[in-house]
């Protein structure tokens, strides 16, 4: 089986630090997004990795190429994003006649879709798509079933909904999806949309089956929702320390990278700190992912995802943030008090 991940589009809702970097190499617990989904599929047994690619491809390229993978990868340049359905239409040479998982880059779902792919192959649908129960079905794309739980229809964002059973972003397809991409037109966004092509699918006589996902699954398309997916990671993490600890206080499940030191600090788990941090006189809080090479001194920080090579020095209290890379924040020691900002466009700051 091959398998197709979407790693195009602009990202929007999470600008501004979409702005420099593409959304699927966002960190969760200090690793990309797409680093999960790419281990996904080859848990599930695919040895073909197509990954769509738009606007920063270079960096996907050289984060994707810095490790070694099980399967063989190769990328796909979409140009504009124009639709899911459309990354098909440009993959249709590397897909060839096989079928394939296609995956969003930006969603994480706990562990693993091995019992999804058992499913699509022991049912043999033309399709089979991931459902979760949901308590706001009208803000998804939402399933209507019928008696055999096969899908019978998909509504986008309805008013009236017909289940509370929204898509997730993992679907399994025989080849002739790309058929039913060829045969749909753009929606009223202008996009070609995987809905329509799997409703083609449908209208046409085909049988798509649902699996029903069972734990966590998170599309990390804005910033809270990087924190949630965040959080439900290091749920999961086991501590592991490869640093040094002096005076300092650490308690709960706690990860330590290379060359790190803590001192003079209390650190709360879960939380994970990379390679080559220096904590002093701080407090990290749970649920907070210090990526590699940050520097933090007299901070208090939790619940937060911080990129790396962020300096932060004497900044009070951060809770619930999302600090790019390379980011610098200290404090004014001058009178009168006050903030003073260099902030960039589309920035969210909250005092
Ligand atoms: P979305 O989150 O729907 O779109 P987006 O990434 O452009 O984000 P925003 O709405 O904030 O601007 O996309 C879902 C996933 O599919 C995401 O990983 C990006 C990817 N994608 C492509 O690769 N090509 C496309 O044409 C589109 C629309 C999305």
């Amino acid at each position: 089986m091959k398998a197709l991940i979407l790693s195009g589009g602009h990202g929007k809702r999470l600008r501004p630090i979409t702005h420099s970097q593409q959304k699927q190499l966002i960190p969760i617990a200090n690793k990309p997004v797409l680093f999960y989904a790419i281990e996904d599929v080859i848990e599930a047994g695919a040895e073909d990795i197509g990954i769509i690619v738009g606007p920063n491809k270079d960096q996907i390229i050289e984060t994707v190429g810095s490790r070694e993978w099980d399967a063989n990868i190769e990328f796909i340049f979409q140009g504009d994003p124009a639709g899911l359905a459309h990354t098909i239409l440009v993959a249709e040479d590397f897909l060839g006649d096989e079928e394939f998982i296609m995956y969003l880059g930006d969603n994480v779902i706990k562990g693993g879709i091995t019992r999804h792919s058992d499913a699509f192959r022991d049912l043999d649908p033309d399709s089979l798509v991931l459902l979760t129960e949901v308590e706001e079905p009208q803000r998804f794309g939402v399933a209507d079933l019928d008696e055999e739980g096969r899908v019978r229809k998909l509504v986008e964002k309805p008013k009236l909904p017909p289940s509370n059973y929204a898509l997730v972003g993992i679907y399994f397809f025989k080849p002739l999806i790309i058929e039913a991409c060829k045969n749909i037109g753009p929606s009223w966004r202008g996009e070609l949309e995987i809905t329509d092509a799997i409703q083609w699918l449908i209208d046409n006589g085909h049988r798509v089956e649902a699996s029903i996902v069972e734990g966590w699954w998170k599309d990390t398309g804005k910033a809270e929702d990087i924190l949630e997916a965040n959080r439900l990671i290091l749920d999961e993490i086991m501590p592991k320390n490869e640093g040094v600890v002096r005076d300092s206080k650490v308690f709960g499940r706690v990860i330590l990278g290379k060359g790190s030191i803590i001192e003079n600090s209390t650190v709360k788990g879960p939380c994970i700190l990379g390679d080559g941090c220096r904590i002093t006189r701080s407090y990290i809080g749970p649920y907070t992912s210090i990526n590699n090479n940050c520097d933090i001194e007299g901070t208090e920080i939790e619940d937060s995802v911080i990129l790396e090579e962020c300096s932060i020095s004497n900044a009070g209290r951060i809770m619930e943030s999302l600090i790019g890379k390379n980011v610098n924040i200290r404090e004014n020691g001058r009178r009168p008090l006050g903030h003073r900002l260099v902030v960039g466009d589309n920035s969210d700051i909250v005092l």
